[in-house]
Parts: structure tokens; C-alpha cells; sequence
């Protein structure tokens, strides 16, 4: 998450120089990368939020896969964790117990440690974690490194906002979104060290924004445009359905459609279901890929064999009107 009207606001914050610095604020990528010495970067990152699944076990390893996220999108490895803790004072401490051991038991699959953190009295659950990840300077990837000509790749699936807030107002049962649950739960890891291995030219990780929140951030820091190809996406069957069935659907719908429309152009065969699943907002969402024609194929037969879930979405266009078109 962390992307929503508050968010846009953030994105202006003052430009910082400095020489080490090799990732800011300036594009919109979401974690920082300072350049220690010529072999060591280390990359800085943070997200927490409010339960978005009643199961506190569950909710610790979604928060914990959703924070290392960003790490991965940049091909670096996380190492040390910081847990951000705001709970009730009348709430059972067992529940947060809970959080904290999906959590850690997220963080030891990834091979990283816990090693301190800050909590606060609150009237609503939120957890999360800062993560800081290691990286050699010369192999940082961000998303501003996509070129005409390249393949656009994703690794989950969209829809889990939809299904997430469904499930908040008792419009589905986990057991019915198992797969979305299982998904976000699951690490980029595996994604991220086949990439880092074939070589890609950008990547970023789909959260709060959307997937064409952050379609448009790899376009606008790497000055192409983008072309996606709605049959290719891989939408949740059931995001479709609740989205088709429910009308509480997540706010940030609302405000990513707001902030990004004007510069995407809709196809008339993308249904009001796909569209609004476009914008929905994810939650340790898979990874977007852009790669050149020539390593794509070996790219997917890789992704494929380490079991990522691999779809070829669009592809990266010489800069022009619209910045991107889902066709
Ligand atoms: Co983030
Ligand atoms: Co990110
Ligand atoms: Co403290």
C-alpha cells in the first residue's frame, strides 16, 4: 500500500543530492538504495498498515512479504527487519503475538532478521516492518531502465484489493480466496533472483498504486510508453466476480482512476471489471518486469522453471500520446 492521495502529496518531497545516493525520491520508486562503498548498496524500505485479513498469523506474513517487496523489485537481498507496531491497549497481546510470528517466520524463509522495532498505543491494529537490503551499486534495478522494444512481464496475479475488502465486509469467505491469500503471502524472492541472474532493464513490485499506477511510474521515469494487452492480464476469476457482485469496492479505485486516467487509453473491449481491476490496489503484489526481445523467452522459460507465475502483459513503445494503451 502506501499509495494512495497522501502519497501523491509525499511524492514531492524536496530533492536530496548526494553523491552516494543512487535511488531517491526523485522517481518514484518507493525504496531508497545509498551506496556504501564500490561493492555495497544498501537499499532502505518501510510499509505497515491495518489488518487487511482477520487471521493475525496470516496478516504477519502478508505484512512481512509486502515490506521485503520493494528489496526485491531493486535485485537486492534483505538482510535486517524492524517491526512497526501500533495495537490496541484493550486487544488480547496474543493476537499480536500472532502477527509477529508470521511475520518472522516470512522473514527467516527470506533470510533476513528481525532486530528491533517501535510500537505504539493505538486504536486500530497496523503492523509492518522497515527492511533494509543489500546490493552491489552496479546491479541495482529500478523503473527507469525500460526501453522501446521491451517485454513487459508480471508475476501474480490482480484483483486483491477487491477481494480483500469483499472478504472485510463479508462478501466471501477465505476459503474461497485461498489462491488470492496464498499470493500475497508469497515472497518475490525466487522472481527476483532469476531477473538478477538472465539481466532485466527495470522492474518494479505492484502495490498500493495498481498495476497501472505503477505502469505509468515505469514509464514516466524511463520516458517510454506503454502498451498492455488486457487478454494477457492475469486477473483473480474471483476479483472479477466481486467486482461485478459488490459495490463497496476499495476507495483507492477511486483515486488511482482519478490520478492516472487522463493519461491511459482504454480500448473499448476492456469491460468496466477489467478496468476497474486495473487500478485496484495491491497488496504484496508480484513483480513488473520489463526486459529486452532478446532475453524475454529465456527469462520466461527460467521464471517458469523456478515456479513464478509468468505473464508476458504489454510491451515498452517509443514515447508518445497516450502514455499507456490497454488494448
Ligand atoms: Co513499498
Ligand atoms: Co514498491
Ligand atoms: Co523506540
Amino acid at each position: 500500500m502506501g499509495h494512495d492521495a497522501l502519497a501523491q502529496v509525499l511524492r514531492h518531497l524536496p530533492e536530496v543530492t548526494d553523491k552516494n545516493l543512487l535511488v531517491g525520491t526523485k522517481h518514484a520508486d518507493d525504496a531508497g538504495v545509498y551506496k556504501l562503498t564500490d561493492e555495497l548498496a544498501v537499499i532502505n524500505t518501510l510499509d505497515f498498515f491495518p489488518p487487511i485479513i482477520d487471521d493475525p498469523y496470516t496478516f504477519g506474513q502478508i505484512s512481512a512479504a509486502n515490506a521485503l517487496s520493494d528489496v526485491y523489485a531493486m535485485g537486492g537481498t534483505p538482510r535486517l527487519a524492524m517491526n512497526i507496531v501500533a495495537f490496541p491497549t484493550n486487544l488480547d497481546l496474543a493476537i499480536l503475538q500472532e502477527i509477529i510470528d508470521g511475520s518472522t517466520d516470512k522473514l527467516k524463509e527470506a533470510g533476513a532478521i528481525l532486530i528491533g522495532g517501535h510500537s505504539i498505543e493505538d486504536k486500530e491494529i497496523k503492523y509492518g516492518l522497515s527492511v533494509t537490503g543489500l546490493v552491489h551499486p552496479q546491479k541495482v534495478i529500478t523503473n527507469a531502465g525500460a526501453k522501446p522494444g521491451d517485454k513487459l512481464i508480471l508475476t501474480k496475479y490482480i484483483g486483491v484489493g477487491v477481494i480483500t475488502t469483499a472478504l472485510k465486509n463479508g462478501k466471501t469467505k477465505p476459503d474461497d480466496v485461498q489462491d488470492a491469500i496464498d499470493s500475497m503471502k508469497g515472497l518475490n524472492n525466487k522472481a527476483s533472483s532469476v531477473m538478477q541472474e538472465i539481466g532485466v532493464n527495470a522492474c518494479t513490485d505492484i502495490t498500493g498504486f495498481g498495476l497501472l499506477g505503477h505502469v505509468m511510474e515505469m514509464a514516466e521515469a524511463s520516458n517510454v510508453s506503454i502498451m498492455l494487452k488486457i487478454k494477457d492480464i492475469p486477473f483473480f476469476p474471483k476479483a472479477i466476480e466481486l467486482v461485478k457482485r459488490t459495490r463497496n469496492h476499495p476507495k483507492t479505485i477511486k483515486s488511482n482512476k482519478e490520478y492516472l486516467s487522463s493519461r491511459v487509453k482504454m480500448s473499448e473491449i476492456v469491460t468496466s471489471e477489467q478496468a476497474n481491476l486495473l487500478y485496484d490496489p495491491q497488496t504484496s503484489g508480484g513483480l513488473l518486469i520489463s526486459v529486452s526481445s532478446e532475453r524475454a523467452q529465456k527469462l520466461l522459460e527460467r521464471l517458469f522453471a523456478a515456479q513464478v507465475k509468468t505473464f508476458f502483459v504489454g510491451e515498452v513503445v517509443s514515447k508518445g500520446t497516450p502514455v499507456i494503451a490497454v488494448e
